[in-house]
């Protein structure tokens, strides 16, 4: 099984991409992830760009999509909501529509913020969103507030609730086949 990793920031040394890596110490065994790097180089949706072949950012993009198995989210919230970049993002995977690379797909969305809700917002809209592209988007969410008390200074997850809920997430995303 293979899971496909994005975190909807940025920055060199996010909090949200550092959830990811910690997820992929905690899957399931069997199933691998990758972490897609490719988002900043996505460009602005428009619909007289999205005709083929796409631009090779996006191109990338949805072949990354479609070869996953399942895709784990993991959004900074900026403004109450998603990051542009992970919109626009998720605008290019939800076309073209009958073959869209995010239709059918199962997802979970995670997140984390420095403040008290965690990017409960962000991750309401993510999952909105998702649910609108046709994906199978898991009802569960992980807003991980505070976060800077969550990881150590190497970037590696230390708090154990955290990595519980992620686990039990990641187990339901990508499910175990129970021998015959
Ligand atoms: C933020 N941040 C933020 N946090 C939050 O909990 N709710 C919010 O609405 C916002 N809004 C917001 C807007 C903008 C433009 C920025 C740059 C930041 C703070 C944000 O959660 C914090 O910078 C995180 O560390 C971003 O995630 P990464 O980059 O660490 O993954």
């Amino acid at each position: 099984m293979r899971v496909l990793g994005i975190s909807g920031s940025l920055r060199a040394n996010s909090f949200n991409t550092a959830l990811i890596r910690a997820a992929a110490d905690l899957l399931p065994s069997g199933a691998e992830l990758e972490l897609f790097e490719g988002l900043g180089e996505i460009p602005p949706y428009s619909e007289e760009a999205d005709i083929e072949p796409a631009p090779l950012a996006v191109a990338r993009f949805r072949a990354a999509v479609d070869q996953a198995d399942a895709v784990l989210i993991a959004t900074p919230e900026y403004n109450g909501s998603l990051p542009g970049q992970l919109k626009n993002a998720l605008d290019w995977g939800s076309r073209p529509r009958a073959a869209a690379a995010f239709e059918g797909k199962p997802v979970a969305v995670i997140g984390a913020s420095p403040g008290l809700f965690g990017g409960v917002w962000a991750q309401a809209d993510t999952r909105r969103i998702l649910g609108i592209m046709g994906a199978k988007v898991l009802e569960r969410e992980l807003p991980v507030a505070q976060v800077q008390d969550r990881f150590d200074a190497d970037g590696a997850l230390v708090d154990e609730e955290v990595a519980q809920a992620l686990k039990e997430i990641l187990d339901e995303l990508v499910p175990v086949p129970t021998p015959a």
